[in-house]
């Protein structure tokens, strides 16, 4: 009895039903030996209550000197976050397209508080040299926001280097439409877009939340390239019934990371895991995509870990089976949204692929642990090791299975 379950130990723990397909595990438990570079070492004795994810990628340097020189003018917050964006709307050609949701003159308004103090324009115009497409722009919304933002509100980004990691499991179609239905501050769209700088793409973000939209409409103005064009809405995805149905079984590709756990009552076209009682938004989540995307078209998104592996979730795994071929799935460590979401919830990359018919799945599947993803994941560890996500989004057998190699 005592090494049967010394056996069941053993036993991976992520599976998932699906019994025909070859399956491989790619396991990546080591811990490469590293120090963190200076930048993040400095980052880890950032200011009190701010992400650390978001002062690695922005430098602590600038985001104090920011921080404290609009504080001398009663400038926080959001009003904060506008001064940089006007600046970068002022200095670029992205000012002259007409924008429909980001609030173009309140930025300037609030710009125009500061416009006269030489120190806050140089600041302002060292963080455009350093990133001139503002791709950092959704962190540092996060960094003025700080926790009012984030805690509790379901309300926070994914970091840039696992949406990267996600952008590469989606295969590149000449021509494709590309959306995100819960886009916040439209990291997903901004990094597909860079990886797919050459092909003609149509990007298509959606969130709830007014500003987050007007967010990744300046993103997008600022980064995506001219074959690349892009349309937005904001509504709830959930309730979108006359809003979706143009693309209704159009879409090609969903990259996503949707809300996890809202319960949910009443959907606009409700679908099979409706009917069959689930009722939290992320489980809720796979109807909509299904319903959006076309036969054939990916799904990549982030989904809770419970939704793989917990038996309450059967039913779902068998109705996933029914309409979805399941291409593979990443673990991610615990603490990979605490310094960003301030939740521990555990998450898994999901790549599904909807059924073009009634066809038994024949490819590979993909099974893979990512211990690491390049950034800590709590606020002691000064330790970042190897990103091993980052690998396995560039293994050549993880790629072959998601179909970007054939
Ligand atoms: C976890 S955040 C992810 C944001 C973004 N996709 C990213 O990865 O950075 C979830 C997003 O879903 C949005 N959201 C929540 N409920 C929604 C709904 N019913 N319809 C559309 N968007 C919603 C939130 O405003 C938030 O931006």
């Amino acid at each position: 009895m005592a090494s049967r379950r010394a056996r069941q130990n053993h036993k991976p723990s992520v599976r998932y039903p699906i019994r025909k397909p070859r399956v491989f595990w790619l396991k990546e438990d080591g811990i490469a030996n590293g120090t963190p570079s200076r930048a993040v070492q400095a980052s880890l004795n950032g200011l009190d209550g701010l992400s650390q994810t978001a002062e690695q990628s922005i430098g602590t340097a600038s985001s104090v000197a920011l921080h404290n020189a609009l504080r001398r003018y009663g400038i926080e917050g959001e009003e904060a976050f506008l001064v940089l964006a006007a600046r970068y709307l002022d200095t670029r050609k992205a000012a002259r397209r007409d924008f429909s949701f980001f609030p173009v003159e309140r930025g300037f308004a609030t710009l125009n508080i500061v416009a006269h103090d030489k120190q806050v324009l140089s600041i302002l115009d060292g963080i455009l040299a350093a990133d001139p497409q503002g791709r950092e722009l959704p962190t540092w919304y996060q960094f003025f926001f700080g926790r009012r933002f984030r805690e509790g509100s379901g309300k926070f980004f994914t970091p840039r280097m696992v949406a990267t990691a996600m952008a590469k499991l989606l295969p590149v179609q000449p021509g494709a439409i590309l959306m995100d239905p819960t886009c916040g501050g439209g990291t997903f769209l901004c990094e597909a877009s860079r990886r797919w700088r050459d092909t003609q793409y149509q990007l298509v973000g959606n969130d709830v939340d007014r500003m987050l939209v007007g967010l990744t409409e300046l993103v997008l103005a600022l980064s995506a390239p001219t074959n690349h064009s892009f349309a937005l809405s904001c509504c709830n995805l959930y309730d979108a019934d006359a809003e979706f149905r143009n693309l209704r079984g159009k879409v090609n590709g969903i990259l996503a990371n949707p809300p996890f756990s809202l319960p949910l009552e009443h959907v606009a076209k409700p679908g099979e895991l409706f009917a069959l009682g689930y009722r939290n938004s992320d489980a809720l989540f796979l109807d909509v995509c299904l319903d959006m995307l076309a036969p054939g078209g990916n799904l990549v998104c982030l989904l809770p870990h419970s939704l793989v592996v917990n038996a309450e979730f059967d039913q779902l795994r068998r109705m996933v089976e029914r309409h979805w071929e399941l291409c593979g799935v990443v673990t991610l460590p615990e603490g990979v949204f605490y310094l960003t979401g301030n939740t521990t919830t555990r998450a898994d990359i999901l790549h599904l692929r909807k059924k073009l018919g009634r066809h038994q799945q024949t490819h590979k599947v993909f099974f893979a642990n990512a211990p690491t993803v390049g950034f800590p994941l709590n606020s002691r560890t000064t330790y970042l090791g190897e990103n091993s996500l980052e690998l396995i989004a560039g293994d050549p057998r993880v790629l072959e299975c998601a179909g970007t190699v054939r």
